[in-house]
Parts: structure tokens; C-alpha cells; sequence
């Protein structure tokens, strides 16, 4: 099925926008989007992390409709949602024991686990590979939708290849609007960024992505998991290209080139205004991502500033963190700085995501 034909079937010149309350009222929308997972359609729909864009995972044609959508390359693996741990046994086989532990604790919840691909789940969802990705969301909406199909929904983050993740419904059609057919809109979501992803086939099992569950909570449960890659895979002179491209480089970037210091506090602050002014003496014009408390200091240089929130508290930094990256995006600026927020905790997905978007490079200051 191409674009052009899923639009002229649907009768919506534009993708259709379904407003939901976070109670999963009213009822029709989701319905609707039922009907038209079952389709064969594409749906996006908010999670706790970001938007997905959804299609029934058991119907190689609908999930061929995904990669066409964003554009994505097909060697690159979808996430399988479901509504629980319970149908596990649907998209995955030889399930450990481990798996069972974390689900127990973080699902539903910001959790991908790679486990043994089922035969009810076509190879184009997991690029051909033997594994599966799967995930139970915890966002009321997506649990109401994925109970409600009554089949694994295969799901991507529901942007254009290579864009940055949707943390709401305008961000998506920013991406896909007329390329889909249709998006739950619950508002933004609460994380911010992607789930974790969990190899647990690997020994010891090795996050693929640092996300909404931090290494320090997986280690409770699991003592020998090994964190991500210090350096972003494929980046080197004749390096092995990575095992899945949604670990690549530039994966979240804005189109805007993106500086990153690997820095906290006033040390940090002085290397962006440093740079900015370096910038804007050669007439560029420059934005900055920043923590509320921290935009004060850059006062009279002439930024265009990005709020992250308290610089305390790192949930709220994350929440925000695609947001304000897209916004600064939409400024026609020459030059985005930003720093890093330590390795600790949500710390660490924010520091994986800031290094993807600046292509991998980060700037590292002296004693920090
Ligand atoms: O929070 C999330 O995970 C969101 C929401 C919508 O659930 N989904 C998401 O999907 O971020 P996506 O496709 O944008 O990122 C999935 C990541 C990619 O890096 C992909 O390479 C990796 O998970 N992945 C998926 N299946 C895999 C597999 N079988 N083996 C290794 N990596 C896999
Ligand atoms: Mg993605």
C-alpha cells in the first residue's frame, strides 16, 4: 500500500487527530484507532516515554508501512508492545528467567527487553534477526489501545528517520502528518525520552540504550548488567558497522549543528558563553539549552534560550529535553550549545542522547 493510496482510502487529506483524556475518554477514539490498528493502519499513540507510531505486529504489509512512513531503513529492529508480561509467551520464546524478574519490577513501565523472536512476529519487525524487542508501556492510553487490538503492536518513535523522538501529538505531525493515518493525542508525555533497552541475550545483558529505567535500578534487580558503549558505535575510521542502526550516531539530531560540553555547573557555563561569543563575533547566531537557574547567567549574549527545568531535578530536564531541542531547531539558528547533566541516573540517557544529537562528539573541560 503506498502513502498516497492509505490517504485517499482513509478520505482525510491530513492524518486523522483523536483527542483522549489520560482516562482513555472518550471511548470512540480509541475505538476508532482500534479499527484501524486491526486494518492494517498506522496509528501513532502517546507512551510514557515518547509518541510511538504503531502497526499490528503480526502483519508484515502494515509494518512495511512503518518504514515507509519515517523512511527508515529496514536493517533497523521495531519494539513490540504489549498490554502485559502475560502474553510474553505471544512475541518471544525460551523467555529467561531474568526477564521475568524485570518484568515483575518495571513493567509496565520505560523497559525494552531483547529476547528470542516468536514465529507469530514476521522477520521485517526484527530486521530478520532471531530477536525480538518488547516492551509493556505503562501510559494509560497505550494500555487501553494495546488491550483493546487484542494483537502485539509493532512501534517505532513516531518521527522521521534520524529526527528527534515526538514527546507530543504536534511534534509528530510535525514529522508524519499526511503520511499516517491517524494520532492519539493525550498530550505530552512524562519521561521524555525512549525506554531502556535491555540485550538479555548477551552475558552479562548490556543496555543498548540507556532510557526511563536507569543501570542504577536494573543493577538492583540484575547485579551484573553492563551499562552502554562509552563511545557511539560507528564513528571510528573502519569500524564494524553497529549490530542495530538505532545505536548510530547521529540518531536524535536537530538540523541545527549542535555543540555539547560534557560538564556541569559554573565550569560548564563559562565554556558555552565562551563559545557563544566566539560565535556571535563572526555574526552566527547561536541557542543554548539550559536549566531555568542556569538561563540567568547567560543574560546580555544575545542567546535564544531553551528552559530545561530545575536543574535538580533531572526528570523534568528529561521531559523537556526533545521539546526544547525541536523548538530551538525552529529558530533558523547557526549554532545550539548545550552541557551534559553527570552519568548518574536519568543523567546517563540524557548524556546518551546529547551525544547522538552532536554526532557523537562531546567537548570535555579540564577537571570535570
Ligand atoms: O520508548 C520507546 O522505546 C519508544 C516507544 C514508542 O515505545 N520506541 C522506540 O522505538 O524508541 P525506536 O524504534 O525508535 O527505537 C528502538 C530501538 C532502536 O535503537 C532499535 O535498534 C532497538 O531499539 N531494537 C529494537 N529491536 C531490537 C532487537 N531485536 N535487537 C537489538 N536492538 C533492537
Ligand atoms: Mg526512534
Amino acid at each position: 500500500m503506498t502513502v498516497s493510496s492509505r490517504r485517499a482510502s482513509d478520505g482525510h487529506p491530513h492524518t486523522l487527530v483523536l483527542p483522549v483524556r489520560m482516562d482513555g475518554t472518550p471511548a470512540s477514539a480509541i475505538e476508532r484507532a482500534v479499527e484501524l490498528l486491526r486494518e492494517g493502519r498506522l496509528v501513532a499513540f502517546p507512551t510514557e516515554t515518547v509518541y510511538g507510531l504503531g502497526a499490528d505486529a503480526t502483519n508484515a504489509t502494515a509494518v512495511e508501512g512503518i518504514f515507509a512512513a519515517k523512511g527508515r531503513p529496514h536493517n533497523d529492529p521495531l519494539i513490540v508492545h504489549l498490554p502485559g508480561a502475560d502474553r510474553l509467551a505471544t512475541v518471544a520464546r525460551d523467555v529467561p528467567e531474568a526477564a521475568w524478574a524485570l518484568a515483575e519490577r518495571f513493567w509496565p513501565g520505560p523497559l525494552t527487553l531483547i529476547l528470542p523472536r516468536a514465529t507469530a512476529i514476521p522477520a521485517i519487525v526484527a530486521a530478520g534477526g532471531e530477536t525480538v524487542g518488547v516492551r509493556v508501556p505503562s501510559h494509560p492510553v497505550a494500555r487501553l489501545l494495546l488491550a483493546e487490538a487484542a494483537v502485539p503492536v509493532a512501534a517505532p518513535s513516531a518521527n522521521r528517520f534520524m529526527h528527534t523522538s515526538p514527546t507530543t501529538a504536534s511534534h509528530v505531525l510535525a514529522d508524519l502528518d499526511g503520511r499516517i493515518d491517524c494520532v492519539l493525542d493525550a498530550g505530552p508525555c512524562a519521561v521524555g525520552v525512549e525506554s531502556t533497552v535491555l540485550d538479555l541475550l548477551a552475558d552479562p545483558p548490556h543496555v543498548l540504550r540507556p532510557g526511563g529505567v536507569t543501570l542504577e535500578a536494573l543493577r538492583a534487580v540484575l547485579p551484573d548488567v553492563r551499562g552502554p558503549a562509552p563511545r557511539v558505535p560507528g564513528l571510528e575510521p573502519g569500524e564494524a558497522p553497529p549490530r542495530a542502526p538505532g545505536q548510530m550516531a547521529r540518531h536524535y539530531a536537530p538540523r541545527t549543528r549542535l555543540v555539547v560540553f560534557d560538564a556541569q555547573g559554573d565550569a560548564a557555563l563559562a565554556a558555552m558563553r565562551r563559545e557563544a561569543e566566539l560565535a556571535r563575533a563572526s555574526g552566527a547566531r547561536v541557542g543554548m539549552l539550559l536549566a531555568d537557574d542556569e538561563a540567568e547567567a547567560m543574560e546580555g549574549t544575545g542567546t535564544v534560550v531553551a528552559r530545561l527545568g530545575p536543574s535538580g531535578d533531572l526528570a523534568a530536564v528529561t521531559r523537556r529535553l526533545y521539546a526544547a531541542l525541536r523548538e530551538l531547531d525552529g529558530h533558523g539558528l547557526d549554532l545550539l550549545l548545550a552541557h551534559t547533566y553527570g552519568h548518574e541516573g536519568m543523567g546517563l540517557a540524557i548524556w546518551d542522547r546529547l551525544r547522538r544529537a552532536a554526532s557523537g562528539q562531546l567537548r570535555s573541560l579540564p577537571g570535570q
